[in-house]
């Protein structure tokens, strides 16, 4: 077994992760929705060894990163009515399907052969570094195998990938802790491919006009697979009243008084969504360890950022 490379988040571990890159090395990075697991996306064995590291089904295409807007339009050709996301929300939690340039040379693995590509400029400053340092296009899914919970410190990434990556760039914990939003065109209305870490209303209010909703079943985001973030415990959802031999997940006023995992006691979405996948993780763990039944999880409200949990929720119960 291969070793995986813990880099600090400094100049010294972002020059050794870019380097790693280059030379067609998997490296997991943080970002301020989760972590991905990064290849150089114009490298098609380097990118092939993300669905194998993964075990991820090679019908889904990946988000491409970049450092600037520069090299987002050398990549794709950005429609005028997605324009304004681009200006106002990149960089950010925030992913656009758009056309892809054939000269662009990223990789068909990446795409899986569409027509368009996934591309986003994230915020973090971790992240940011390791795009400037590399200089290219960083293929990158959320950093945990095929079907688990997504990642959000490094750790999380070193459970589930030790062995099978080059190196993981720890730069601690994300702030937003959801996957980012994803925002395609249907002909020329945009369209809402996947809820995520930039509310939907904002979204709404900088286009002035709603998002149309994905087409139910016919997969636009084909990463949107039911059961894509189950823990192995399972999950009841919606539940005041747990059982004894269950693990809870409070929110706000519902949470068992000796409960250290709530996602947020003061019923904030934004420190629910951040603390999210961590609690899933720690509970997950907590369930395996004591021989409990499964985690039920309290109430959370289907507004702003809660829809984008409720949705992860569904997908971990289904
Ligand atoms: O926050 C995030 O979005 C994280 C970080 C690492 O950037 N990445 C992430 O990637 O969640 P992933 O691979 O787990 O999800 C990417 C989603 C999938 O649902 C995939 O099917 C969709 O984007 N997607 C990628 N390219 C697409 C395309 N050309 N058309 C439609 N959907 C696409
Ligand atoms: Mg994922």
């Amino acid at each position: 077994m291969n070793v995986t490379e813990i880099l600090q988040a400094d100049q010294k571990g972002v020059v050794r992760a870019a380097k790693l890159l280059a030379s067609g090395g998997l490296v997991a990075f943080p970002t301020e929705t989760v972590y991905g697991l990064g290849a150089d996306a114009r490298n098609g064995q380097a990118v092939a060894a993300i669905y194998e590291a993964k075990g991820r089904p090679s019908f889904n295409p990946l988000i491409v990163h970049v450092a600037t807007h520069a090299l987002a339009q050398e990549i794709a050709d950005i429609p005028q009515a997605l324009l304004p996301l681009a200006e106002t929300f990149w960089p950010g939690p925030l992913t656009l399907v758009v056309p892809v340039r054939s000269d662009a040379g990223i990789s068909e693995l990446a795409t899986a052969g569409l027509p368009s590509v996934a591309l986003r400029i994230p915020f973090d400053p971790v992240a940011h570094a390791l795009l400037s340092e590399f200089g290219g296009p960083i293929a990158a899914p959320s950093a945990n195998p095929s079907g688990r919970i997504s990642p959000t410190q490094a750790s999380h990434v070193v459970a589930g990938l030790d062995g099978k990556i080059a190196a993981v760039l720890d730069g601690g914990q994300c702030d937003v802790g959801l996957e980012s939003t994803i925002v395609g065109l249907r002909g020329d209305a945009p369209v809402l491919m996947r809820a995520g870490g930039l509310d939907v209303a904002e979204i709404e209010a900088e286009l002035g006009r709603p998002l149309a909703a994905p087409i139910a079943d016919k997969i636009e985001a084909p990463g949107q697979l039911v059961s894509h973030y189950a823990p192995r415990a399972p999950i009841r959802l919606d539940v005041t009243d747990p059982a004894k031999d269950e693990a809870y997940l409070g929110f706000g006023g519902f949470g068992r008084v000796d409960d250290a995992l709530n996602l947020s006691k003061r019923g904030d979405l934004k420190e629910a969504a951040s603390n999210l996948f961590a609690h899933l993780h720690a509970l997950d763990e907590l369930v395996r360890l004591q021989g409990l039944t499964g985690i039920a999880v309290a109430p959370v409200p289907a507004v702003g950022l809660g829809l984008a949990i409720n949705d992860r929720l569904r997908r971990a119960a289904a």
